[in-house]
């Protein structure tokens, strides 16, 4: 269902006419269910096919970016005249604060440059062991529980193996942090967003009450007092310690020498743990779900895991080695790219292929279509992990594949994220067949993040035992 209008640019300026005024206002409730339902299914169809399309989004005038060049222009060579869209901010300014995600100019850039070099390389090797205890204790769980062939919904599996691994990895001292809490007011908080988000491109105002927004408000203070306090303990211990929190206490800006306040450390924790925890978990739902469909290609990783000597049960595994798997985990991005839209405002005047867009205008950069873009991709829905070997991405633009954003705003978690996801899939993959429970692949739903709708259930069960 595509219930926009539209048409690929250039589009004549003028407002819509009356009575397509008064349709679109008639259509307004069913539209903000359709936001609140998948996002995607609000999309014109031509951003699947077309490099520009303007359309009207909700009412709101939105150019929809879907061609590598132009994304690097914009993205990339123009990105100091982009700003934060307020569908963003509005959302989650509640619970972030003004964090790396959700702050803009200075503020953005000082936070940057101060956390960047905690998500160096050689620092994200220091997180592997706490990756794969949580992988470990997951294989456990499941171990337990095989073989009375109930189904396990993965996705709520992977959400706690990653919620497990950026809270230890973050607060490991924290032994009176009560993890299963913490984690119920972040979905509780996370869930209520897409409501916020169809709110705000309908134009009604902040205070507007929605479902969820009291518990919203709840969880939002119980976090961010958690994580207040954390930090204040970790300062009255006199010791930063060696995890995430520790890294940032000691963290000091590059230009200047400042470390972050108090206020800013609870902004970028939360931040981290918003961004980084559901993405992690989807993608690798995801990654389940396609490799029990794809049975050749599972047995491939699984070869390739085996070879790289340390799937034992308490060996560490060699990631670098692990090439093929990181294949699949990118082209599972590509079909379900965690976060499926990038979004942005246009602060000044920006030059698009030539053309002038003016200051104020809202950009969305649809990732979800651009991955799939018949211009772009032979056979784009099929699922090939083949391209992305040497010889195949050679010569691919850049800009074409991008589930980790472009640019100087390009996720800093992108080298978390894919570490964790190897970890967890050379711990599970060699211990466990995946089969479906469910008649068919879970539908892909877009609220805040690229969700199989109703979970992942498949059957587990340990490898050779049928
Ligand atoms: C598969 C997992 C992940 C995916 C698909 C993903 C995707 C993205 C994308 C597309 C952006 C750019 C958004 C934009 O340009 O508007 C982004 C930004 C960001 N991500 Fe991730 N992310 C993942 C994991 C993580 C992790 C593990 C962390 C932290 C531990 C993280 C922290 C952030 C932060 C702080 C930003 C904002 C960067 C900035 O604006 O400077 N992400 N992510």
């Amino acid at each position: 269902m595509h219930s926009t209008t539209a048409s690929t640019f250039p589009l004549s300026t003028t407002s819509p006419s009356f009575r397509e005024a008064v349709a679109e206002a008639a259509a307004f409730p069913r539209l903000v269910q359709t936001v609140v339902r998948n996002m995607i299914e609000a999309w014109p169809a031509e951003v699947y096919s077309e490099s520009l399309v303007e359309a009207r989004l909700l009412g709101r005038r939105t150019l929809f970016v879907s061609d590598p060049r132009l994304i690097r222009e914009l993205l990339v060579d123009q990105a100091a005249r982009l700003g934060r869209e307020e569908v963003m901010t509005r959302s989650l300014t509640p619970v972030l604060g003004s964090g790396i995600l959700t702050a803009d100019g200075e503020r953005w850039r000082a936070q940057r440059r101060t956390a960047a070099p905690v998500f160096r390389h050689d620092r994200i090797r220091d997180f592997v062991p706490a990756m794969l205890a949580a992988a470990v204790a997951t294989r456990a769980r499941w171990m337990a529980r095989t073989g009375d062939g109930a189904p396990v919904d993965l996705l709520a599996d992977m959400m706690r193996t990653t919620f497990d691994i950026i809270v230890s990895t973050m607060m490991s001292d924290e032994t009176g942090l009560d993890v299963a809490r913490f984690g119920q007011a972040m979905d509780a908080y996370l869930d209520q967003t897409r409501w916020k988000m169809a709110l705000t491109l309908v134009g009604a105002p902040a205070w507007m009450p929605h479902p969820g927004s009291a518990r919203g408000v709840s969880a939002a203070r119980y976090l961010r007092g958690t994580v207040t306090a954390a930090i204040e303990s970790r300062r009255r211990g006199g010791r930063s310690g060696r995890d995430l929190l520790g890294l940032m206490l000691r963290a000091r800006d590059p230009e200047g020498g400042d470390a972050m306040s108090d206020e800013s450390l609870t902004d970028n924790l939360l931040t981290f743990i918003a961004a980084g925890h559901e993405t992690t978990a989807i993608t690798l739902a995801w990654t389940l779900c396609l490799l029990a469909e794809h049975p050749e290609i599972e047995a491939r990783v699984v070869e390739e895991i085996a070879a790289s000597g340390r799937d034992a049960p308490h060996g560490l595994p060699d990631l670098d080695a692990l090439s093929y798997t990181r294949q699949v985990v990118m082209e599972v991005m590509r079909l379900y790219p965690a976060a499926p839209l990038i979004v942005r405002k246009t602060l000044d005047e920006v030059s698009l292929g030539g053309r002038r867009i003016p200051a104020g205008r809202s950009i969305h950069v649809p990732i979800y279509a651009l991955h799939r873009h018949a211009k772009l991709w032979t056979a784009p829905e099929r699922f090939d992990p083949d391209r992305f070997g040497p010889n195949e991405s050679a010569g691919r633009d850049r800009h074409a594949y991008m589930p980790f954003g472009a640019g100087p705003r390009i996720c800093i978690g992108m080298g978390f994220a894919m570490t964790e996801c190897l970890a967890i899939l050379a711990v599970l993959l060699p211990a466990f067949r995946f089969d479906r429970a469910g008649p068919a692949r879970p539908e892909a739903r877009f609220t805040v993040t690229l969700r199989p709708h109703g979970g992942v259930p498949m059957v587990v069960s340990p490898r050779g035992v049928r």
